[in-house]
């Protein structure tokens, strides 16, 4: 077994199957894996000296781009949704109707502000938004190998496209699915493009963007990472899927919320904010 998997932070439901699609993987080679991951909170840090970081709708709403009036609204949404969406009492039937009405609601609030397209830089650049600790080994390892890393995000498209960049590993093989913003010819926000991401439809999402997993066809193999239970859906849309190992940062309500994950997740990862188990899983899965 891998080293990092006896981190204290690593549980699994059943640890033999972890082993066994590992070697699987790492038999088949880096030829044909793919990374699919999510973005907010699994890309990028929970919390950082106790304090949470912001997921790429916190980086606007926290801005200088959002009225005080608008921040305020956004907050107040977020104290009513956010509850919802981490609560294991409820099932997906009820709460996907909320999560349509919250990411509905906040991207009405976020088009009336008119926000500027050349300000978003400045905004991630002075945001606390945080990539999680081993970003740059992870994001270059993939590169290097030139495996395909699909991020799946409910959150918004320009706005971690940027944390990204500013971090120096928007790479060639990243490749994003996110909500994007719509800009007038005066490079002023009017709409979001498209149909909309939230957390609970990522699977149709995946299925209605075949398009690039047919080009990805030779890649039977797929490491998937998230943190919520509405990601474990993203390789939906993979055709002739051979081996999935999936990761989940669970970050928030542990022990409400540990069996849930372990029944769908092959890892779980508690309060654990670096990349070390994918890094050391990538590294062993290439034969490094
Ligand atoms: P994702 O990480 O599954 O892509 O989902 C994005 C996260 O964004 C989700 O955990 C909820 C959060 N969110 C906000 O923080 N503010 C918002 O206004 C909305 C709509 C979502
Ligand atoms: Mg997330």
């Amino acid at each position: 077994m891998i080293p990092v998997l006896s981190k204290s932070s690593v549980r699994m439901r059943d640890p033999k199957r972890v082993e066994q699609i590992l070697t699987s993987m790492r038999n088949a080679g880096p030829s044909t894996l793919q990374v699919i991951s999510d973005f907010d909170m699994t890309l990028t840090r929970f919390a950082y000296n106790g304090k949470r970081c912001p997921t790429s709708h916190n980086i606007l709403d926290d801005s200088k781009l959002i009225s005080e009036d608008c921040k305020a609204k956004l907050n107040n949404l977020l104290d009513t949704y956010y509850p919802i969406e981490i609560d294991s009492t409820r099932s997906v039937e009820e709460k996907l109707p909320l999560m349509v009405e919250w990411w509905t609601k906040a991207h009405e609030l976020l088009v009336q502000q008119k926000i500027i397209k050349d300000h978003l830089a400045l905004a991630v650049r002075e945001s606390e938004a945080m990539l999680r600790d081993g970003y740059q080994q992870f994001f270059d390892h993939l590169h290097q190998l030139s495996v395909p890393l699909l991020i799946f995000s409910a959150g918004i498209g320009d706005v971690l496209e940027e944390v990204i960049r500013q971090a120096g590993v928007f790479h060639p093989n990243v490749k994003v699915f996110s909500n994007y913003m719509d800009f007038d010819e005066s490079g002023v926000l009017q709409a979001f493009k498209g149909e909309l991401i939230h957390i609970y439809n990522k699977r149709e999402g995946a299925l209605l963007n075949t398009e690039h997993f047919k080009e990805l066809q030779s890649r039977c193999n797929v490491l998937l990472l998230g943190d919520s239970l509405g990601d474990l859906n993203m390789a939906d849309g993979v055709m002739d899927l051979q081996n999935i190992l999936k990761i989940g940062y669970l970050n928030d309500k542990v022990d409400e919320r540990r069996q849930s994950y372990l029944n769908s997740y092959d890892i779980v990862l508690e309060k654990d904010e670096t990349m070390d188990v994918p890094n050391d899983i990538l590294l062993y899965i290439t034969g490094q």
